[in-house]
């Protein structure tokens, strides 16, 4: 049976590229399988998180997803710190997984950057988690960005050294669903770099939350070229905001590439963005309307993300008692 994980960090505001990359292709699996998705606040606090912002990202995400689509009642969508297995599961991996493979994870490498002794050691340690997260409900598939495929491939090691060192055929090795269209949106300032959260400015992104006159005043400002749209994905060499421009539009109205190339051909890039920016105001607008009805009520975001870890522990409950059994804990009585 597949059963998918993913997850998400509550760290500030929820961007085009997050809904784009991750959010959307939740909601469109959640038809097909059993998904479990997870607020990762254990994972948001390896670097240093405000409190009060922290619970306010939190809810502000949970109400994202809400809005984007997600239905709490057919998937179990929950915050991470809710379910103590994560952390006991992290513990056992931290004496599985070997110093020699987290030395070689180039997102601890980018996020410690030069002072690395001053580094968290949640920080560093991050991927065993991350390897728990996912084991902890023996999931087998799990949807993420390009730039978690070393993650996921160490999970994988993780779950095959257990089996091996306890001699048993235990944990799945979980496989990455890495997805085409919409999972590298750029930044509307700079086509060679990630749409973000970082970024320090605003007007490289838009957020979840922009409304309509935000929307358009972005996309006018987005960096563009002189010329004309291309007739050819040829025409796009050399000019990546165009091409991340076309690759948001064919995303939005979920037309291949090629599609919305055909479209513009010949086009003006004022005209283009016209019709862009009709077209993210039409996907957006009602999620970021949702958003604010829901966050209106934080009591009932509470409610629904409580249920979800109810139903998550629920899964994992039975599965950490086998790995407690396995590894040779006593039972508590
Ligand atoms: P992060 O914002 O890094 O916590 O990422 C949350 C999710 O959004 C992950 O699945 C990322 O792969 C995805 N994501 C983040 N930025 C982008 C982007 N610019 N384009 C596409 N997907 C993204
Ligand atoms: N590390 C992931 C990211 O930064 C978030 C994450 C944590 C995750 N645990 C996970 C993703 C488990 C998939 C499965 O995007």
């Amino acid at each position: 049976m597949n059963r998918i994980f993913s997850g998400i960090q509550p760290t500030g505001n929820l961007h085009l590229g997050n809904y784009l990359g991750a959010v959307r292709n939740w909601v469109r699996m959640q038809n097909e399988y059993e998904c479990i998705f997870c607020m990762v606040d254990l994972h948001a606090i390896t670097v240093w998180q405000d409190p009060a912002e922290l619970r306010r990202s939190t809810r502000e995400l949970a109400a994202a997803i809400l809005a984007s689509g997600v239905d709490p009642k057919k998937n179990t969508l929950f915050v991470q710190s809710q379910n103590p297995d994560h952390a006991q599961l992290a513990w056992i991996f931290n004496c599985v997984a070997r110093l020699g493979w987290l030395n070689r994870m180039t997102q601890f490498k980018d996020k410690a950057g030069k002072d690395r002794e001053n580094a968290s050691v949640g920080l560093y340690a991050y991927p065993n988690l991350m390897s728990a997260d996912i084991l902890a409900y023996k999931a087998t598939h799990v949807p993420v960005g390009e730039d978690q495929k070393q993650h996921l491939e160490l999970a994988r090691d993780t779950a095959q050294k257990f089996n091996n060192d306890f001699g048993v055929e235990f944990f799945p090795l979980p496989e990455p669903i890495i997805q085409g269209a919409g999972a590298r949106v750029m930044s509307l300032r700079d086509g060679s770099k990630k749409m973000s959260k970082s970024e320090e400015s605003d007007y490289s992104r838009i957020n979840m939350t922009d409304d309509a006159d935000t929307i358009a005043l972005k996309f006018r400002k987005a960096k563009s070229d002189p010329d004309a749209l291309p007739e050819t994905a040829a025409g796009l060499e050399g000019r990546p905001e165009a091409a991340n421009l076309l690759g948001i539009y064919a995303a939005l109205s979920d037309r291949t590439r090629d599609e919305a190339i055909a479209q513009f051909a010949g086009k003006t890039f004022s005209e283009f963005k016209k019709e862009l920016t009709d077209l993210a105001v039409a996907v957006l607008s009602p999620i970021s309307t949702e958003m604010k009805r829901l966050l209106a009520d934080p009591a009932q975001i509470d409610a629904i993300l409580s249920e979800g870890a109810h139903r998550a522990r629920a899964v994992s409950n039975p599965i950490m008692a086998e790995v407690q059994e396995i590894v040779g804990f006593l039972k508590a009585q």
